[in-house]
């Protein structure tokens, strides 16, 4: 059992690596921070500072709690400095073999009864746990960026690990007041394999010429509540990293072709037009550059928003039928991760199984494509007469 007193290690000061020993120091854990590269301590130290400056001036630390973060983390290039660490938690490239060799040499370092995590957003926890000789107290704990303010943290086991080790990190986690969900070790884990239609049925709605971009987007926030449309958020996220999120999850899925990637997202990944940071990507971010309008056609709007929320709807189902989380879990995570306004399940049980399958089945008979097959569990549903996902199962 994890403890205040618990010795928390942080391998990969980047992004999210600071962001974690960040909120470890916070709730008063010594933080042992190992990166590779002596720039990237440097930097994280300025990034981390800046981080705490930002906190003071909004009133949400005073310079006392700075200290304390501040005097709690150790910053290091030598991973031998985790040594005393109860728990490590790895954020380093995401790069299968490379992470596989870390964990090998971190195992050897940390104690034997020290858990091992990883960040990794992609990739299998249960191939990262294999270069280990115990498996059994390796898992996945997978933060949202940024770690200090997104409130999910998906957690992993691999197919070796210790219930008692998912047990240990669920807590641990919890009491560091963010909200847990477990997952299993599939492609993508809960989030972001169910997210996928939201980016690419719009890629297939614009690339078919239904809408543009705007509309698209207009359709997304004003009629479906969500804080971003898909254009302006896959610019956002930028589209190397979004562009390779679809294309792991869809390899990793043996070419499943409701995961398959879109060209028109690949030609910009091509062009250098990454999004927000390249100042360019499905909108011109330049100086004076006028966006453009959306159509404001509330029919037009409304099947926009219906044919991506029945394909979120599907997939979230999926997700609970191949028993990748539970229903609560699956709407959580959702609703935390990626700030959705209503989890997935319970639109489906507001909008009712048999409209959700309706519009699936006009999907299907249209494009004749397997991308659009309908969940076996909203068609035994159906069979069954239950309505709903939230009070049934
Ligand atoms: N950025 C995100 O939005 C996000 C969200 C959730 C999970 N993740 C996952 O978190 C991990 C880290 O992502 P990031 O965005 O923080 O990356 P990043 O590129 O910002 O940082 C990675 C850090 O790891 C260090 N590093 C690389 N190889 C190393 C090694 N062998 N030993 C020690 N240090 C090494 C680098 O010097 C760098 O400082 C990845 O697995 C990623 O998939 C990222």
């Amino acid at each position: 059992m994890f403890t205040e007193k618990s010795i928390i290690g942080i391998i990969g000061c980047g992004a999210m690596g600071i962001g974690i020993g960040q909120l470890a120091a916070t709730e008063s854990h010594q933080v042992f921070i190992f990166d590779s590269s002596i720039d990237a301590l440097k930097k994280a130290e300025i990034n981390l500072k800046n981080s705490l400056k930002k906190l003071i001036d909004k009133g949400k630390i005073d310079s006392q709690k700075e200290s304390e973060i501040i005097n709690n983390i150790n910053f290091s290039n030598n991973i031998e400095s985790l040594k005393p660490c109860d728990l490590v938690i790895e954020a380093i490239i995401e790069n299968i073999e490379i992470k596989k060799k870390v964990f090998a040499d971190l195992e050897k370092i940390v104690s034997q009864t020290c858990i091992l995590a990883s960040n990794t957003s992609s990739l299998s926890i249960t191939s990262i746990a294999s270069a280990c000789i115990n498996p059994e107290k390796v898992i996945g704990i997978h933060f949202f960026n940024p770690a200090t303010l997104m409130p999910l943290v998906e957690i992993i086991p691999g197919i070796a690990t210790k219930p008692i080790v998912t047990e240990h990190c669920k807590s641990l986690l919890d009491s560091w007041k963010k909200t847990t969900v477990v997952a299993k070790d599939t492609p993508g884990f809960i989030v972001n394999r169910i997210a996928r239609p939201f980016y690419s049925e719009a890629l297939r709605i614009f690339e078919e010429g239904i809408a543009d971009i705007s509309t698209i987007d207009w359709a997304m926030k004003e009629i479906g509540g969500f804080k971003m449309g898909p254009f302006e958020l896959m610019d956002l996220i930028g589209h190397d990293v979004n562009y390779t999120v679809t294309e792991t999850v869809w390899t990793q899925f043996y070419y499943d072709p409701k995961f398959k990637p879109s060209i028109s997202q690949k030609r910009l990944l091509e062009a250098g037009f990454l999004g927000r940071k390249s100042g360019k990507g499905f909108y011109n971010y330049n100086d004076n550059n006028e966006q453009p309008k959306p159509k404001n056609d509330l029919i037009l709007g409304e099947l926009i928003f219906k044919r991506i929320l029945v394909m979120l709807i599907n997939e979230a189902a999926d997700a609970l039928y191949f028993k990748i989380a539970t229903v609560e879990d699956i709407d959580l995570a959702m609703t935390k991760g990626v700030n959705y306004p209503k989890g997935l399940l319970k639109w489906a049980d507001d909008l009712g199984i048999e409209n959700i399958v309706n519009d699936l089945k006009k999907l299907y008979l249209l494009y004749q494509e397997d991308r659009y097959r309908i969940s076996p569990i909203l068609k035994q549903m159906l069979e069954q007469k239950i309505y709903l996902f939230h009070k049934t199962i």
